[in-house]
């Protein structure tokens, strides 16, 4: 009732009646502290902050015009509820989408807020059920971009092709203190370095959860299998800034005798003109060098002649958020620091000496 009467009252002078107290983030979260300061840390909250999407801006209006440029803008900062970034109202005010890809959310900030409980009373605004919020439609409008350009990004379309449940909570999870978060694997660009560290290492459990490493002796060598336990590729979303590889290091008895920093990766493939390039934006063509959900990929390493002792095989898988040679080709290279190496995985296999 009183809801009702504010709402009337609040109309009457164009402020969003449902939300008398407000509807940007700094607003929700002087009653909702701790998913202000959890949803503060997540990438949501970052808008058009990142030096590498702020690099690539000037690019992407060179390749591809300023139409091109505000698409990019208007899906990192949508501005529903007065924030550049992806707000509360980005979620809790979503009614629907007009199609699920390209960031198309409907924001009525008429409507109540929704939530999961059925029952939610409370003096500072309406809430209400909805099955949007909790479902992969809603993070899928915004985490399936076709264009500008090159720009594709497919997660809602890999997540769909798996069967489950309808949603990317139970990995990415709200539930709990840390929920608003939405752990992913960039780096907290720019944070005090204690935050840093903290986001690096959800970074890393992340990529370790979806990646499984398994490495068994075959003959006079190792098998290496990398299987994709997540819902979507491996890596999902801007897989053209990944870097995800495997390396071996074999020891014997006097230390290293062989060196492979990389086995095999699962590196986007960007090429202009049959020759490599570092950016999407000079790129003619892309080839995805992700792994599809569920999908293994195997690679077999064979002991070179000449090297007979017993061998202490060790298999790493190594992840960067960003690739060096992007950070490099954007003149980022001073920011590198910020993008740590991860090792995600290790197994060590012997094999014994062959009989000469
Ligand atoms: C003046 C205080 C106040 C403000 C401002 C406020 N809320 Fe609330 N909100 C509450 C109270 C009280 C409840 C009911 C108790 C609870 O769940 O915390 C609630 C409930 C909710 C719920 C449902 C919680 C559940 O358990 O399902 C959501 C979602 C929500 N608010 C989001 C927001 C968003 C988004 C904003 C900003 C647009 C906002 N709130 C602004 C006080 C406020
Ligand atoms: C990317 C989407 C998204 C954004 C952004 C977001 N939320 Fe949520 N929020 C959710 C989802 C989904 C749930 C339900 C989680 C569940 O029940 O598992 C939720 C739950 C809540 C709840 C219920 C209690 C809880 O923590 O589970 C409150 C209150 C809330 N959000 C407030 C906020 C506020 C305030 C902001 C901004 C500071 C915000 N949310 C930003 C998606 C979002
Ligand atoms: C309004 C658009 C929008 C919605 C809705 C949205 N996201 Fe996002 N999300 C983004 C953008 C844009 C980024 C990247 C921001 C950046 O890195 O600069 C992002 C980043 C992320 C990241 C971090 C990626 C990383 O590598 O660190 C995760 C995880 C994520 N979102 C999950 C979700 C989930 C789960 C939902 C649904 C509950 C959701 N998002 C809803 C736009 C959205
Ligand atoms: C079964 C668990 C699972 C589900 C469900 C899931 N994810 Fe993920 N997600 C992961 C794992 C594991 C990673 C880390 C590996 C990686 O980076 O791809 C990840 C990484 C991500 C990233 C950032 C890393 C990248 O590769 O760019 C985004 C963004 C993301 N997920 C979005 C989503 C969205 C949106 C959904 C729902 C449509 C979803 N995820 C559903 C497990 C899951
Ligand atoms: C429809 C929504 C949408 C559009 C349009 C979009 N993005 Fe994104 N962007 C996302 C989402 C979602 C993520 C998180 C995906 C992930 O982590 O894999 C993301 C992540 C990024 C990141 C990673 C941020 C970081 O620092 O790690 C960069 C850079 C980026 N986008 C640049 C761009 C550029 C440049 C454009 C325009 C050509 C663009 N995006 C257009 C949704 C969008």
């Amino acid at each position: 009732m009183r809801a009702l009467l504010l709402g009337v009252l609040a109309s009457g002078c164009g402020a969003a009646p449902s939300l008398p107290h407000g509807t940007d983030a700094a607003s929700c979260g002087t009653c909702h502290a701790t998913q202000l300061e959890t949803w503060r840390t997540s990438a949501h909250a970052r808008g058009t902050a990142s030096p590498v999407f702020q690099a690539l801006l000037p690019r992407v209006e060179a390749a591809w015009g300023a139409a091109a440029r505000q698409q990019c803008v208007s899906c990192h900062a949508p501005a529903h509820g007065g924030d550049d970034v992806v707000s509360c109202v980005s979620c809790h005010g979503a009614t629907g989408n007009r199609g699920a890809k390209n960031g198309a959310l409907v924001v009525d900030l008429e409507q109540p807020l929704a939530s999961t409980k059925t029952r939610v009373q409370n003096d500072a605004h309406a809430v209400a059920p909805r099955g949007l919020l909790t479902s992969a439609s809603l993070c899928g409008t915004c985490h399936e971009v076709h264009g500008p350009g090159l720009f594709d990004e497919r997660t809602l379309t890999e997540f769909r092709s798996t069967d489950g449940e309808d949603s990317c909570l139970s990995c990415h999870g709200v539930g709990g203190v840390d929920g608003h978060r939405f752990a992913g694997v960039d780096p907290a660009w720019g944070a005090p370095s204690a935050e840093r560290a903290e986001a690096d290492g959800r970074g890393r459990a992340l990529w370790a959860k979806g990646l499984a490493l398994s490495v068994e002796a075959e003959g006079q060598g190792v098998r290496v299998t990398l299987t994709n336990q997540a819902r979507h590729a491996v890596p999902t979303g801007v897989a053209m800034l990944r870097d995800v590889w495997v390396a071996l290091e074999v020891h014997d008895a006097t230390g290293t005798v062989v060196d492979v920093p990389r086995l095999f990766d699962l590196r986007a493939a960007l090429e202009r003109d049959g020759l490599p390039v570092a950016l999407i934006t000079d790129a003619s063509r892309v080839t995805t060098g992700a792994l599809d959900p569920r999908a293994s990929r195997s690679m077999r390493w064979t002991r070179p002649v000449g090297v007979s002792g017993a061998l202490e095989v060790h298999v790493i898988v190594r992840a960067r958020a960003i690739r060096d040679d992007v950070l490099e080709a954007l003149a980022l290279q001073g920011r590198g620091d910020e993008v740590t190496t991860h090792e995600v995985a290790r197994r060590t296999v012997r094999l014994p000496a062959v009989q000469e």
